[in-house]
């Protein structure tokens, strides 16, 4: 448990995060473990469905997103900070579709998108030009993802909702 205040060693060491922005981090690092827990979600939801190509790449996903909590807890830890461990945020989860499966996927990568550039914003007002050059990646990572999906989807609408089509639709995604 940490035990001193940030704000003052900021003061004495301009490498550490300031309380603003290590809330806003730790904040960073909730959104990316939920999102890790809702994708696991998706993926057990597409294994009880049968489709399989969606689960691997669901759980994929997942594994990215823990990737990005790591990414997160490293900076902060650069900076001299500690998170703590912290609570995900509940999220209800309702998918029957791969058309459903990936709507969730592309507002979830939406709400992040603006989080980080929320964050952006509060980093370069309070000057913490390490966190918003830290922030260009996520920023990159969200538009990458949202442009993914929203290929995804274009792809799935092709299948004009064919039975045959979905499961073809289905092995494309196990493939990626
Ligand atoms: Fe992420």
């Amino acid at each position: 448990m940490k035990t001193f205040s940030t704000n003052k060693l900021f003061s004495i060491v301009p490498n550490f995060l300031s309380k603003e922005i290590e809330d806003f981090w730790m904040a960073a690092s909730i959104e990316e473990l939920t999102a890790h827990f809702v994708y696991i979600n998706v993926a057990n939801i597409f294994q009880n469905l049968g489709f399989f190509g969606a689960q691997k790449y669901f759980e994929g996903e997942s594994t990215e997103e823990l990737k990005h909590y790591f990414i997160v807890r490293d900076y902060v830890n650069d900076r001299g900070g500690l998170l703590s461990t912290p609570e995900t945020k509940k999220v209800l989860i309702s998918v029957s579709t791969i058309e459903e499966g990936l709507d969730v996927a592309l507002k979830l990568e939406t709400e992040l998108l603006t989080f980080y550039e929320k964050g952006y914003r509060l980093c370069s007002d309070m000057n913490d030009f390490a966190s918003t050059e830290r922030l260009h990646e996520f920023i990159r990572i969200q538009r990458e993802s949202i442009g993914e999906i929203s290929d995804l989807q274009a792809r799935y609408n092709r299948t004009g909702n064919s039975p045959a089509a979905i499961l073809e639709f289905d092995e494309y995604l196990g493939e990626k």
